[in-house]
């Protein structure tokens, strides 16, 4: 039987932290006791967990005394700032920030793809980016079997990655456009209701932005394997909380037939195949929404090009893009 573990939640108010809980009592996860921490804003308001009212304190550095394992959704420099303190205090981190990501010595793990990394950590194990996670989990089964030269993903990225406030945002922005009214966003770069636009996050001298920098850099990190290629373009849609990507998947010897593909996609735990041609049935991110699978589909060979199959997914970015990631992390330990 698995060890009760005493868990602490690090911005447990926010868009992923509301979801750890959910995915603990869903996973049966084995909590001897939980804390949510949180900043002194929501200090003392109250989260329902498994028939009690547990209380919201202030994140301090005293916050991890007794604490095994601290999951942290409430960015990088929260993480920056307390991972010593809960290190000391004999915590494992399980963090979903970009903090830590590409430093050397932190796992960056997929429980379904590279388990065995989350072993050698020191304190520290990292969540990859959300688009990430759900870009590997539709390539990953094919390219177990059959090596891939090159990944090209397109995202179509929801509000919640940005958190709790930019899914609120999305909402005024949609209603105003409704009723007609004027909208100023404030934490948008642009109105989000009935438009779309480039990720939010800087763009470098490359002209990728940094979202699509940590596809690229992360996914040749979680997968060992430096001489992939990939590129990315990263869009915001108006969709709250599922991320799609349309994928196109460049093979170093022959490509596998879409037979090939549906039956590596429909065996592999955590993805589910919706490719249903005659219905039109696809993945799409209302049935992402809440879904612990990644739906993966459209899977068709490339016609422009005789080594390449093209494929579309879509999952949930808080679920397993974050929070259910995070979880089975923990689970790992
Ligand atoms: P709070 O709700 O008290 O501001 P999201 O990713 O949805 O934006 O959520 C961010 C999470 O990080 C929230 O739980 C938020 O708590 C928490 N947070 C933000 N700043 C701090 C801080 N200085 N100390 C502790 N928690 C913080």
């Amino acid at each position: 039987m698995a060890r009760e573990k005493a868990v602490a939640i690090v911005g447990a108010t926010g868009a992923v932290g509301r979801e750890f809980l959910s995915v603990i009592d869903k996973l049966d996860f084995p909590v001897k006791n939980i804390r949510l921490l949180a900043s002194a804003r929501s200090a003392g308001s109250r989260v329902p967990f498994r028939g009690e009212n547990l209380v919201v304190e202030e994140l301090t550095e005293k916050s991890f005394q007794g604490i095994d394992i601290a999951l942290y959704s409430a960015g990088s420099s929260i993480t920056k700032k307390y991972a010593h303190a809960t290190n000391e205090a004999g915590a494992v981190i399980v963090d979903n920030s970009s903090a830590y990501r590409m430093t050397d010595g932190v796992p960056l793990v997929i429980p379904e793809i590279n388990p065995e990394d989350a072993k050698s950590h020191t304190g520290i194990i990292a969540n990859p980016n959300c688009s990430t996670i759900i870009m590997l989990m539709a390539v990953y089964p094919v390219m177990q079997k059959f090596p891939v030269k090159r990944i090209i993903a397109s995202t179509y990225q929801a509000a919640s990655g940005a958190g709790w406030a930019a899914m609120e945002e999305l909402k005024n922005s949609t209603r105003a456009v409704l009723s007609g009214e004027d909208f100023t966003p404030e934490l948008m770069p642009y109105p989000y209701g009935f438009n779309l636009f480039s990720h939010n996050t800087d763009i470098d001298e490359s002209g990728y932005s940094e979202e699509e920098r940590k596809m690229i850099r992360e996914s040749k990190k979680i997968l060992h394997n430096e001489k992939i290629k990939i590129s990315a373009t990263c869009i915001r849609v108006p969709i709250l909380r599922a991320h799609s990507e349309a994928i196109n998947i460049e093979f170093s010897g022959e490509r596998p037939s879409v037979a090939e593909c549906r039956e590596l996609i429909s065996a592999f735990p955590g993805v589910q195949l919706i490719d249903d041609r005659e219905q039109n049935h696809f993945p799409m991110p209302i049935e992402a929404s809440e879904n612990y699978n990644c739906l993966v589909g459209r899977i068709r060979h490339d016609v422009s090009n005789d080594s390449a199959v093209e494929l579309f997914v879509a999952g949930d970015q808080l679920l397993k893009g974050a929070a259910l990631n995070a979880v089975q992390i923990a689970a790992l330990l």
